[in-house]
């Protein structure tokens, strides 16, 4: 090949990488973050950042702490601002369809992240890029049922926020495996909002009221980050998580992998915090080529035990934001 051939022909294969960098270049996307309420969305918040700085897109973040209303004033801001769309990560999944009215009325395009919405107009958003949180709630009953066997077995279950979608669904996954198992039983069920702090409390009120723990077998929380704090109120008790009492979560934060080190938590299912990544890319081919994307991006879950060289894995997430 002729250098002239050899330049061509790298300019012919460049050319569609670049129209599209191009295009991404010019984006301004508004994202509806919910807070900082967990490590896992702390790290949601930062591989979003730099998804976007990837792809040379404008990204501004409204961190809306945890409150539906912030959210709705930050979405009518992003309209005012006229961005080229908004990702919308919402903290409850209903009273939405006011507000995402007006995003569709302005012409801006809607993507939901890492959670669902209950709307009867699936038109107010474009896609929505979340993983299969019901399934989530089964990996880890399933785990459960099998670590467990025939042996009776008292569970306690930690909530994420009352209303959100994966709340919700997790619970519900988690209860359809145990329904087919009569030795585990739910007995405590409680929300501890998705935060630390809010885990620990609520695991306290639950060793109180069981017996000082013994007559749990297993916590089952929604979240890593209520996992972890349940685990210092376990060991407050007098009590060894992981042994004493099983510990099975969601989301794979690195503090959960430290805790497998340590010998106090059992299994987490792995909750991806690159939501951004394949949304932004959905968007573009969507505003360049009017691809329409699918309704629902399902993003992978995977189960984590410490068989799974947890220090390896704390290695490769630990600089990631969480
Ligand atoms: O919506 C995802 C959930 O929100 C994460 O599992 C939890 O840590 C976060 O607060």
């Amino acid at each position: 090949m002729t250098l002239r051939n050899l330049l061509l022909a790298t300019v012919v294969t460049l050319v569609p990488v670049m129209a599209t960098s191009a295009f991404a270049a010019g984006l301004t996307v508004g994202f509806s973050q919910i807070g900082s309420e967990s490590g896992w969305r702390a790290a949601e918040t930062s591989v979003s950042k730099s998804q976007a700085q990837k792809r040379n897109i404008t990204l501004k973040i409204a961190d809306a702490q945890q409150k539906q209303e912030n959210q709705i004033k930050a979405i009518r801001s992003f309209v005012a601002q006229g961005v080229d769309a908004i990702f919308l990560a919402p903290v409850v999944a209903t009273g939405w369809d006011a507000v995402l009215g007006e995003a569709k009325d302005a012409k801006i395009p809607v993507i939901l992240l890492d959670r669902d919405i209950e709307t009867a107009n699936k038109s107010l958003y474009l896609t929505a890029v979340t993983s299969d949180s019901v399934h989530e709630g089964a990996v880890a009953g399933e785990w459960l049922a099998k670590n467990v066997g025939n042996k009776p077995c008292n569970v306690v279950e930690l909530q994420g926020t009352v209303g959100a979608s994966v709340a919700t669904n997790r619970k519900k996954g988690f209860d359809d495996v145990v329904a087919k198992h009569p030795n585990i039983k739910v007995i405590r069920s409680q929300t501890g909002d998705f935060t630390r702090a809010k885990g620990k409390e609520v695991m306290e009120s639950f060793l109180k009221a069981e017996n000082g723990g013994k007559n749990i077998c297993a916590l089952y929380a929604h979240n890593d980050d209520m996992a972890v704090g349940a685990i210092q109120a376990i060991k407050e008790a007098g009590l060894k998580p992981g042994k004493d009492i099983l510990v099975v979560s969601i989301d794979a934060v690195p503090d959960i992998f430290k805790a497998f080190m340590a010998g106090e938590a059992n299994a987490t299912v792995e909750l991806t915090p690159n939501m951004a990544g394949p949304a932004f890319d959905a968007l573009i081919a969507f505003k360049d080529k009017g691809t329409v994307p699918p309704k629902w991006i399902q993003t992978e879950s995977r189960l984590y035990t410490p068989a799974d060289d947890p220090q390896k894995v704390y290695d490769s997430k630990k600089d990631l934001g969480y």
